[in-house]
């Protein structure tokens, strides 16, 4: 028996599965609920015969992928992708998000930009007015990353948020590593007012690699509730 929050994840992700086809290429996110997807996808290729490839965007997503009995490639072999299908850490009202709770967005967005369509699958406690109460992850090379982390702060001053405090992610003793060997600095901002705006300045800054926000880059949110209702939004 599924615990509500297991419930409304695994029936997001039962449903947002609809939106992959036979043949397609289809790009896999990271995370707890993304994992869901995964399953109910290796499911279906072994007892239905469905025929995909998948792009994952970790190696936690790789591992998982082929242990149910998806084929993996990477996404220069896929080249495009017809649908990636991943989670968020909250989503608003025009569907932008915050992704990299797992510190998995810098495949994360070069995978969901590369497909035609990308699928968000989220229990209801991701919803949000306006992003930022969830820490803002930004990927940021180790070299001089208290540098990027001094621009950083400077640059919040000028963007209409409500808190200013970054920290660096960490693992124990040590910084965390994201996949491509680079730490996260999260961004306690409380309240993001202009998500586009944030996004391209953050960009900006020497040593960030790319941040959390997707803007304009998702076309669904399929949303789980613990009682098993579904709600797609478009
Ligand atoms: C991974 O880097 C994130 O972007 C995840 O998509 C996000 O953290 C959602 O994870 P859960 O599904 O475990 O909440």
């Amino acid at each position: 028996e599924l615990s509500p929050i297991d419930k409304a994840k695994f029936v997001a992700a039962k449903r947002a599965v609809e939106y992959v086809e036979d043949g397609m290429r289809v790009g896999m996110g990271t995370g707890s609920t993304a994992a869901w997807m995964v399953r109910c996808l290796g499911e279906m290729v072994r007892e239905e015969g469905l025929n995909i490839t998948a792009v994952p965007t970790s190696t936690r997503t790789a591992e998982l992928a082929r242990s149910v009995g998806i084929k993996v490639v990477s996404l220069d072999e896929a080249k495009w992708l017809d649908v990636t299908i991943d989670g968020a850490d909250e989503y608003d009202g025009n569907l932008n998000l915050i992704k990299g709770g797992g510190g998995a967005l810098l495949q994360e967005k070069i995978v969901a930009t590369a497909s035609d369509q990308m699928v968000v699958i989220a229990d209801i406690s991701k919803q949000v007015e306006t992003l930022g109460a969830f820490p803002l992850p930004v990927e940021v090379i180790p070299f001089g990353w208290q540098t990027s982390k001094a621009l950083i702060e400077e640059t919040l001053i000028g963007l209409d948020v409500l808190g200013r405090t970054t920290s660096l992610r960490m693992n124990g003793d040590a910084a965390f590593l994201t996949d491509e060997g680079n730490y996260i600095l999260d961004l306690h901002l409380h309240r993001i007012g202009n998500a586009r705006q944030m996004s391209l300045v953050l960009n900006q800054i020497p040593g960030v690699v790319e941040n959390g926000l997707f803007v304009d880059i998702c076309d669904v949110v399929v949303i789980g509730y613990g009682d098993g209702k579904v709600e797609v939004r478009d």
